[in-house]
């Protein structure tokens, strides 16, 4: 009964996969903060720019930034960061990239989107990176 309950609820959970990849993703907030903290964040504690708290910038300043897409004043791109590929570089060393290892990169952008969004200075939930 147990596997059957276990097969039964892969099958719906892999339903509704389906039916969400063919609708606009909506950014798990939950997901992009902890991407954020622990990926994100401690690299930024680790270089002399230190924590980038999300609530230094306004949801405007964030959209416009993840959309210009250019991290480190322009050195490289935001996406990269968020890559299959570098989570894939850091996960024995990182447990957030190791467990999202398989998130399409789209869908951990628009996490991470998400989450800057509420953790912005004027979002609903102005926040720290810690
Ligand atoms: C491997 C290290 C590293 C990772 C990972 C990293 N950053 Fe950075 N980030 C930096 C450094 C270094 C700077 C400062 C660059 C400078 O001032 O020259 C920076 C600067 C920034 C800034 C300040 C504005 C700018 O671009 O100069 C923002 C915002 C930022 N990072 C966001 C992010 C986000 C969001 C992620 C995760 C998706 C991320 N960073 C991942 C190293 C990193």
């Amino acid at each position: 009964m147990k596997t059957f309950n276990i097969l039964a609820a892969a099958a719906v959970l892999g339903l509704f996969g389906t039916a969400f990849s063919a609708q606009a993703y909506d950014g798990d907030w939950k997901r992009g903060r902890i991407y954020y903290r622990s990926v994100c964040t401690s690299c930024h504690v680790a270089m002399p720019v230190g924590a980038i708290n999300p609530s230094t910038k306004t949801k405007a300043e964030w959209a416009a930034y993840l959309k210009a897409d250019k991290h480190a004043k322009g050195k490289d791109t935001v996406k990269q960061y968020v890559s299959k590929a570098y989570r894939a570089s850091i996960k024995s060393g990182n447990k957030a990239a190791e467990k999202f290892a398989n998130v399409p990169d789209q869908e951990l952008l628009d996490d991470l989107a998400a989450f800057l969004k509420k953790g912005a200075k004027d979002g609903d939930s102005p926040a720290s990176c810690s």
